[in-house]
């Protein structure tokens, strides 16, 4: 007997089969019980028909409960009905674990504190699995872009000595006699990789203390982040759109089944193509005022405010030249205007706000000297990064795509708190 994942089930129609999963649903009626079984890959209905298999086999059947764990065989057969197509008629079945208690997580509605307490059971639910899955689709789709666009991968470290992206959302940690701070982002040594690999990405879990409790903020997130060398803000925004519009299409490409199981409205994503509209601070300040928004020159764009323009588009908008008050030390000003920064944020349509943050970097020694002073930050951490700009300096530009939110917008969740396996917040590092 072949043992088979469930979503391979298209390949055995009418052979017999072995499959090994948990309950999620069980109904009966007379003669006749009906298993659903999930394994993780899909589900698939398993029809016991009395007059098949031995009475004992029966009664396993009938004193199933939910999420039990088992081995189940019986042939593969059509079923125009499901949306699998297929359903598995048992010959057999083999219990491995019969749960100790009812599974606390059932089809009734629960309250999201409940939900989260219970995270790694929620975990097996079929909206949570789809969502899991679409996270899979858009990390292997930003590294399979990045891999044949030359980006080398190039793994920076978590614990560092610095900020990268200022100093009120550090967590400190004891490192053996002084203090550590677990990284903001990769960046900084991102562009020490691309002066020596031309064009690199780092990608892991990145951490802020931010002490908002919004739907879009985490303590720790993951991010993808490439850096070239000789590139600048244009072709920063350029490669920024293409890697976005070849993700969503991987997605719309790769997980149907998962963007219905979420009632994903997919015609919104459908129209994610490039070129992304790109408009400066400036006119998107004009665009504010304009609506009734009370903004000045210099503000940073809030939540809101990013809502306000996005919500003009139908695909992502690149917002650049922000004033180089609100930006960090390290971005390039615009020689042409020395107020604004070479920088660009992209904000993701339907209100999902800002998913990426990026632009060229400063590569001159002494005005990037005079700007993490500016900052009022100890030169000294920074000299390696200095280093930089005193050997072969050149311009260089990259961007950090959040992961989590762009899962929450690709599947359309109103929060970033499913979008990761066990996400970690301002009040919650349980389970
Ligand atoms: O705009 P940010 O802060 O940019 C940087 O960290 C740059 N050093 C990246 C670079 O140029 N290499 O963060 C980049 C992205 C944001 O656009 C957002 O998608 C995500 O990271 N992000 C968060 N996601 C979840 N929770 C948070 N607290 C986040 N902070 C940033
Ligand atoms: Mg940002």
């Amino acid at each position: 007997m072949q043992y088979i994942r469930i979503d391979e089930i298209n390949k055995h129609a009418d052979e017999e089969v072995q499959i090994k999963g948990w309950v999620t649903h069980i109904r009966s009626s007379g003669k006749l019980i009906f298993i659903e079984i999930r394994d993780g890959s899909e589900r698939v209905q398993c029809v016991v028909y009395k007059g098949d298999v031995t009475p004992e086999i029966f009664e396993t059947a009938d004193g199933l409960t939910i999420e039990t764990s088992l081995m189940i065989s019986g042939s593969v057969r059509k079923d125009t009905r499901s949306k699998l197509g297929y359903e598995i008629g048992v010959k057999s079945i083999q219990v491995v674990h019969q749960p100790k208690d009812e599974f606390p997580i059932s089809p009734k509605e629960h309250g999201v504190a409940f939900l989260h307490e219970q995270r790694h059971l929620w975990i097996r639910s079929s909206r949570q699995v789809a969502i899991l899955r679409i996270r899979a689709t858009i990390v292997k789709a930003a590294r399979d872009f990045l891999d044949r666009n030359g980006f080398i991968l190039f793994d920076t470290p978590i614990l560092t000595p610095t900020s990268c992206e200022g100093t009120s959302t550090l967590f400190e940690t004891p490192y053996f006699s002084r203090s550590a701070y677990l990284t903001q982002s990769g960046q900084l040594y991102d562009e020490a990789g691309a002066m020596a690999l031309g064009r690199v990405y780092s990608f892991g879990p990145t951490f802020r203390a931010e002490k908002s409790k919004t739907r879009r903020h985490l303590t720790e997130f993951w991010m993808v982040e490439p850096e070239a060398a000789f590139f600048d803000l244009d072709m920063d925004m350029k490669l920024a759109e293409e890697f976005v519009a070849y993700i969503v299409s991987e997605v719309l490409k790769n997980n149907t089944y998962e963007l219905e199981t979420l009632e994903r409205n997919i015609v919104k994503l459908e129209t994610i193509e490039t070129p992304f509209p790109r408009i400066s601070y400036d006119e998107a300040i004009d665009i504010l005022k304009s609506t009734g928004h009370e903004v000045i020159w210099g503000d940073d764009l809030g939540g809101d405010e990013e809502t306000v323009i996005s919500n003009r588009y139908d695909r992502p908008v690149l917002i650049h030249r922000y004033p180089v008050e609100c930006k960090a030390f390290y971005m390039k000003s615009d020689p042409q205007r020395s107020n604004v920064s070479l920088c660009c944020d992209m904000l993701a349509p339907e209100g999902y706000g800002e998913i990426i943050g990026g632009g060229q970097r400063e590569d001159d020694y002494e005005t990037l000297l005079n700007k993490i002073k500016h900052h009022k930050l100890d030169p000294e951490p920074f000299q390696w990064y200095l280093d930089l700009r005193r050997y072969g300096s050149v311009p260089h530009a990259g961007f950090g795509l959040g992961i989590e939110r762009t899962v929450a917008w690709l599947c359309g969740l109103n929060h970033v708190r499913e979008t990761i396996p066990f996400p970690r917040l301002m009040d919650r590092i349980h389970p």
